[in-house]
């Protein structure tokens, strides 16, 4: 009985919409109600119109002669408020359901909302049961709890802003780089080298019996890329500025809170560079320019994080703005480790890769705000490094930005484009002919050059304060989980 009531509702709320679809006119005719998002409605421009919202309930409240409604569409935090005749009520108006409504766009009597719907008519679109659906009106849930519904959790507050935040945040990104004059390019999602050479490679081939051969569909082992900076190397001999901002894989057997078997990373690549500084440069501008723009852009998205799920967090976020990021050498930081009375359950001898333990340890040090390490031992980094050749040390030109909370946000490095030096190495390892096409980059009008990658939801936890990585993405993926 319940099931077919919604049938008919549905189907008349179909037929609605599609109209307004067809007439693409506002107002074509005087009973049309115009359709808006809820945050246009919220900004109160239609005050007075006849128009309609659609969207899914976060609270209802009934009293003797009216009915109140929250209904919120994903368009901003805020859920516009309607009021209904009780005549309206409906018992499958309830907390999650799915509602179209029609009426007319008032001044809100109170003071906490600037408007509301007065409701002419209300058709639940889609049912949902409160006893079954995992979310309670009025609770606030924790990150944690609502992890466990990533096929339901966009539709609370907390995980909607950070969805909100997040396309902002890419936005803003691709912004700085075209004011800046770098061109995007599409780099492979499937590709045959391991650019960090860390074997963390997810393999790539197709399944099906007319596969079932073994050979390789390609005629050479595939992988997910791991990154993209090989092919940022081949278009910056042409292009002096290049980015890219897409999904990249490892296949990292980590359950750690910052790592992500599908994550994505911005990755920029310059051409003519002078020093490490050309590369700091642009790091620490695209982070100010990306943050600024996410705090001015999404206030109310950003208050909720910082108010209610990361309290204290908008004070370490305003110190990252207002103070330039100081620059250490690997060579000082470990001093300054060798110097702390910390106990650390990693070695910190030179040499050593810095753990997170480190990375975090470092931060605090340098006032809880992000700090560049330079000049890392030529060893730990990948054959592309640019050798110092400053023996007896020997250190690259690498550099990682570290912040607060999360510790490595951004790896780069300029580029060893000496062919001499950069086919040694590569012979070294064994890899001169997987990689002869990189030696030609080298052969060809070689300038130097250098680039950096940035791990896009890390960005995101430091803004925010979000602990776990798994909570700023909006499908994780990591070792061991189910897939959606
Ligand atoms: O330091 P990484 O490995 O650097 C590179 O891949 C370079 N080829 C980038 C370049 O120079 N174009 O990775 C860059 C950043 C890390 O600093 C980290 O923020 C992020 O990517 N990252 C991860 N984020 C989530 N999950 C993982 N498994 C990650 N691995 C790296
Ligand atoms: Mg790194």
């Amino acid at each position: 009985m319940l099931q077919s009531a919604a049938k008919v509702l549905s189907f008349a709320s179909a037929t609605s919409v599609s109209r307004g679809i067809a007439t693409g006119i506002r107002h074509y005719c005087k009973n049309t109600p115009t359709k808006l998002r809820v945050s246009q409605a919220l900004s109160g421009a239609e005050l007075g119109s006849n128009i309609k919202v659609q969207g899914w309930v976060r609270s209802v409240r009934a009293q003797k002669a009216n009915v109140f409604l929250h209904v919120n569409d994903g368009s901003s935090l805020q859920s516009l408020q309607v009021v209904a005749s009780s005549e309206l009520s409906d018992p499958l108006l309830t907390f999650g359901s799915a509602v179209e409504v029609t009426g007319i766009l008032k001044k809100s009597p109170h003071q906490k909302q600037p408007v509301e719907l007065d409701a002419k008519q209300i058709s639940v679109v889609g049912e949902c049961n409160p006893v079954d659906f995992p979310f309670k009106i009025k609770e606030r849930h924790g990150l944690e709890y609502i992890r466990q519904f990533p096929h339901l959790r966009c539709r609370t507050n907390a995980f909607s802003s950070l969805l909100r935040i997040r396309s902002e945040a890419t936005a803003a990104i691709h912004s700085y780089f075209k004011d800046n004059g770098f061109v995007e390019i599409n780099t492979p999602i499937i590709t045959s080298n391991d650019c960090e050479g860390a074997g963390e490679l997810f393999q790539v081939e197709p399944s099906g019996p007319d596969y079932a051969d073994g050979e390789n569909f390609f005629s050479v082992p595939a992988y997910l890329t791991v990154s993209g900076q090989l092919h940022l190397e081949v278009v910056s001999g042409a292009f002096s500025k290049v980015y890219t901002f897409g999904p990249t894989f490892r296949a990292e057997n980590s359950q750690s809170r910052r790592h992500l078997a599908e994550f994505y990373m911005v990755e920029a690549e310059i051409s003519f560079t002078q020093s490490l500084e050309d590369l700091t440069k642009v790091m620490e501008d695209m982070f100010r320019f990306a943050t600024e723009h996410v705090l001015a852009h999404c206030v109310e998205d950003v208050d909720l994080f910082h108010k209610h799920v990361t309290p204290g967090h908008r004070d370490t976020v305003d110190a990252m703005l207002k103070n330039s990021f100081p620059v250490i050498t690997y060579r000082e930081a470990i001093d300054i480790l060798h110097r702390s009375s910390e106990r650390f359950a990693f070695p910190t001898d030179w040499g050593c890769d810095l753990k997170t333990e480190h990375e975090k340890y470092l931060v605090k040090h340098c006032g809880n705000i992000p700090v560049f390490v330079t000049d890392y031992p030529y060893d730990l980094k990948p054959f592309y490094a640019r050798d110092n050749q400053d023996h007896p040390e020997r250190t690259a030109a690498a550099v990682d930005l570290l912040v607060p909370g999360v510790g490595e946000l951004c790896g780069g490095s300029l580029r060893e484009e000496r062919l001499n030096l950069l086919s040694a190495r590569l012979e070294e390892a064994g890899l001169e002919d997987v990689y002869s096409w990189y030696l030609d980059l080298r052969r060809f009008g070689s300038v130097p050059h250098g680039g950096f990658g940035l791990g896009f939801e890390r960005y995101l936890q430091c803004i925010l304060g979000v602990d776990n990585i798994k909570d700023v993405v909006p499908f994780p993926r990591f070792s061991h989980s189910c897939l959606l």
